[in-house]
């Protein structure tokens, strides 16, 4: 059996845990998990007893993230870290260049080279704030064609929120085992060891890393106690664990730069574990689209997926967002996103099909960068077409699009600024709008 063989057979086995944001438990072994305890004296089955934090001790309850894990090894049995080479990871704070009024699009990233792994596709097309200081956010893309094999990665700096695009991927954590597809997402908390397989030979995608408060669920207001992106449809893995006693490469990103350690056994060792700081998966289709059902369409907040919340009530130092098939039905709207001038900065992707603003150019794989107050909406040709489209109900299923929104404007980094994949030209698709104005 091949290994893309063995990986898939893995990956339609697993099983999962529902819910966001509440206590989570799984053992692979019976009786691995201590009751009424976390850290007894002696851990069941001679495994160490590890809390791993999300969130500061003294965080409030509503935030606070920690999960206790039950592993053959502890963590702390490791050499030193050594500082390794960064490829094409960049990090906050973004000041190899100016930020950039200007809307920018890209093209996907080209074909890596052969042997191409998750880590070694990492891209960074830009972002905001400061690592160190836990605020902002960036943007990286992945492109990848082969499996890790014989390293792990884990963030410090923050969360990755993993979009693919193209090619399924199993990723083996510490927590046990997730499926991530094409519109899929997953969520690798902060600091939880990870490595990613291929199911399909080739993967590629778009990455959050969140360097800020973890993703929550927003709140919902006067929509109620359901819709948008529904608690039970994230999915948590189940206790899976690695015995072997080989060399691993743990590497780990911290304030910006990849540092190396070479374990003598891996560090997916985690026979169980309990908390509610754990990686999950969500699929996009099962978001609760909700939106007008008389005249106009609400500002797109209202297809938050998740949100990272600053320090000020409602300004998220990032939102998800999808816009996931639709009905349109509004009266007398002009039903595709609307002309706007944002305070906030818009990074979007394209996962399937087309977006309902963009005739051309913004395709799978690629995409935009609206920074803050940058006018932008629907470019001209949708424009005319929706003036004058027959206001029928619309069933809007072609296209999986999101975005990244966040309160600082989004740098590009030197790499992305002067990428060849950089579409020259993206100013002309709001020429030749026409003067309609008639006094
Ligand atoms: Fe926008």
């Amino acid at each position: 059996m091949s290994t893309i063989e063995q990986a898939r057979k893995t990956a339609d086995a697993l099983t999962y845990s529902s819910g966001f944001g509440n206590e989570h438990s799984s053992e692979a072994v019976a009786g691995a998990l201590p009751h009424g305890r976390n850290s007894p004296q002696r851990a069941p089955l001679g495994l160490y007893a590890e809390q791993l934090s999300g969130a500061a001790f003294t965080e409030p309850r509503a935030h606070n993230r920690r999960s206790w894990l039950y592993r053959i090894r502890p963590s702390a049995s490791h050499p030193p870290f050594v500082r390794i080479d960064n490829g094409a990871v960049r990090c906050a704070p973004f000041t190899d260049r100016a930020p950039d009024p200007n809307r920018l699009r890209w093209s996907p990233l080209p074909e890596p080279a052969p042997g191409t792994d998750f880590l070694d596709g990492l891209w960074t097309l830009g972002g905001n704030g400061d690592a160190a200081q836990r605020t902002g956010m960036a943007v990286h893309l992945y492109h990848a064609n082969s499996s890790m094999t014989d390293r792990v990665f884990s963030d410090a700096d923050g969360e990755l929120l993993i979009v693919p695009e193209r090619g399924g991927m199993l990723i083996r954590t510490e927590f046990g085992l997730l499926r991530a597809a094409p519109g899929q997402v997953a969520l690798i908390p902060r600091g939880v060891r990870f490595r990613v397989e291929l199911l399909d030979g080739c993967a590629r995608g778009y990455v959050c890393e969140n360097y800020g408060r973890p993703f929550q669920l927003p709140d919902l207001g006067p929509i109620g106690a359901n819709g948008l992106a529904n608690a039970r449809d994230f999915l948590a893995p189940a206790a899976a664990y690695e015995e072997e006693e080989r060399e691993v490469e743990v590497v780990n990103k911290f304030c910006g730069n990849l540092w190396s350690a070479v374990y003598d056994h891996s560090p997916l060792d985690v026979v169980a574990w309990h908390g509610n700081h754990v990686p999950y998966v969500y699929d996009l289709r099962r978001f609760n689209v909700l939106g007008s059902i008389s005249y106009d369409h609400p500002d797109p907040s209202i297809f938050t997926v998740l949100t990272s919340p600053s320090d000020t009530p409602g300004l998220a130092g990032v939102d998800f967002v999808v816009f996931a098939p639709r009905w349109l039905v509004g009266e007398d709207t002009f039903r595709p996103p609307y002309f706007h001038r944002n305070v906030m900065s818009e990074y979007m992707g394209l996962i399937e099909g087309a977006y309902d603003a963009k005739a051309e150019g913004f395709v799978p794989g690629g995409g935009s960068l609206h920074n803050m107050m940058s006018a932008h909406g629907p470019d001209r040709e949708t424009f005319e077409r929706a003036g004058a489209a027959e206001l029928e109900p619309q069933k809007i299923d072609d296209g999986l699009a999101f975005m990244f929104e966040t309160r600082w404007p989004l740098t590009a980094t030197g790499q992305a600024a002067t990428a060849d994949h950089l579409q020259a030209g993206y100013d002309d698709v709001w020429q030749g709008l026409q003067r309609h104005f008639r006094s």
